[in-house]
């Protein structure tokens, strides 16, 4: 008997939030069971329609396979931002977005709205699994409520949570969401066990039954913060390296050699999770009167990153005797992480702003950016041409695969500087982090 036989009532799944985290699970779930994908945003509706997914997570041809017509057919996928779409769902998994606002405190503001949605449809019996990564007690604390209080049903009597938080890594082609092993949790143990097997049925690398919602929450928020500390303890490094006049890298290889070392590199920590998480954990220690030390000082040290970039660049450029006032300089990639779209909260940006203020004039080529949507966020101009023109310094970014066969040589003018943010390069460079 196959795993879907075991779950009572059958589920009819809505994933709330199509994007990075939500396209690829509504998609995978519907090779299993009738899911409607919902969205408030109408524009990306349409195009999911159409079978186009502008994250270029999911392939044109794996998306039209599973797409449907209408919200009640059989197995498959039905798009839609209207809510009568969803009525008839039985389990609603919400992976809308977790920011922080400007003063990097949590902002719910997608979680509360989602959960508002939820509770216009929600009815007796129904599973409400959030995926957004958050810190621990948001599902129960801050979730739950609103979902009693717009439906007017009980928590744990008439309708359930569950928490499984997502671990895919955008761009990443290999560790694809059925491959990534699953932590679940329920809001009863015997939810637990029912929202484990759900996943059970597409999850081909298993899954991990948490005790409980709040440490499903907790692990998550962790694993980011873990990679954030560990990121910025090795961009200290390099730092000091640097001032030592010693190669990181050459540094991290050696050391890599034994076999409990771990194996980081120094860089640019952007994105929506890593440089985000941290601000989720620190902010709950704070109300509870405990002022995360580690946790902030590798938030801080990472954030500052983009200024100490720029400022080895110029060292590079005057050594060589480049006038750095006026100088023209090409960025390779703009994006967050390499072979992906992702544009927000890249610290690219911090770079080329820094560059700016030493009256440099900075170019941006990327292969997968959006210029439309890098002039909306950040208001610079980027293309997705190789750029007809040589450049006093070039700068790579982004590990972009398009960057390992470009011949960069071929960008720069006779004396030109060459700095390597990802260390990919090798050694033939002027700088590298
Ligand atoms: N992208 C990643 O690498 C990644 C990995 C693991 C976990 N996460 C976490 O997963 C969550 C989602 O991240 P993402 O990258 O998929 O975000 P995203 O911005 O790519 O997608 C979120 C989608 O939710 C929609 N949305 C926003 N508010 C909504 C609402 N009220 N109702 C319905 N839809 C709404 C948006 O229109 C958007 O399409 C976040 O908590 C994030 O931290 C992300």
């Amino acid at each position: 008997m196959s795993q879907n036989h075991k779950i009572t009532p059958s589920p009819r799944l809505a994933i709330i939030g199509l994007g990075y985290v939500g396209l690829p699970l509504a998609r995978l779930f519907a090779t299993k069971f009738p899911v409607v994908g919902f969205d408030i945003n109408q524009k990306r509706i349409d195009e999911l329609n159409a079978g186009k997914d502008n994250t270029l997570e999911i392939e044109v041809d794996v998306l039209q396979k599973v797409l449907v017509k209408s919200p009640s057919d059989a197995n498959g996928l039905f798009c839609s931002a209207n809510l009568e779409d969803i009525k008839d769902c039985n389990y609603y998994v919400v992976t809308v977005p977790t920011p922080v606002d400007k003063n990097n405190r949590p902002d719910l503001t997608p979680l509360y709205k989602s959960s508002e949605t939820v509770g216009r449809v929600l009815k007796k019996g129904d599973i409400v699994i959030y995926e957004s990564t958050v810190y621990p007690g948001v599902t129960e604390e801050e979730c739950v409520p609103v979902l009693e209080r717009v439906s007017g049903l009980k928590f744990n009597v008439d309708f359930f949570a569950g928490y499984s938080p997502e671990r895919i890594n955008p761009g990443d082609k290999e560790h694809t969401v059925e491959k990534i092993l699953k932590v679940t949790a329920g809001s009863t143990p015997e939810i637990g066990k029912k929202v484990d097997d759900l996943y059970k049925t597409v999850i081909t690398a298993g899954t991990h039954l948490a005790p409980t919602i709040k440490v499903a929450e907790a692990a998550k928020v962790i694993e980011n913060s873990q990679r954030d500390i560990n990121i910025a303890f090795v961009n200290e490094l390099a730092k000091i390296f640097n001032l030592l006049d010693i190669n990181t890298h050459d540094v991290l290889e050696a050391a890599g050699t034994k076999w409990n070392f771990l194996p980081f590199k120094p860089g640019l920590v952007g994105g929506h999770c890593i440089g985000v998480d941290p601000y989720y954990l620190a902010q709950k220690a704070q109300e509870k009167g405990y002022h995360p030390e580690i946790i902030l000082a590798g938030r801080r040290l990472n954030d500052s990153m983009g200024e100490y970039v720029a400022a080895q660049v110029v060292k590079c450029m005057i050594k060589k005797g480049v006038t750095v006032n006026g100088a023209q300089l090409l960025m390779l990639g703009i994006t967050f992480k390499e072979n992906c779209p992702d544009v927000r909260n890249t610290k690219i940006v911090d770079v080329i702003a820094s560059l700016k203020e030493y009256g440099i004039q900075v170019s941006i080529y990327d292969p997968w950016a959006n210029p439309a949507e890098v002039k909306h966020e950040y208001k610079i101009e980027s293309t997705k041409e190789i750029p007809n023109q040589k450049f006093d310094a070039v700068v790579l970014g982004v590990s972009h695969k398009e960057f390992l066969q470009l011949d960069i040589p071929s960008l720069q003018k006779e004396n030109s500087v060459l700095y390597d943010v990802k260390g990919i390069l090798g050694n033939n460079v002027d700088g590298k982090l």
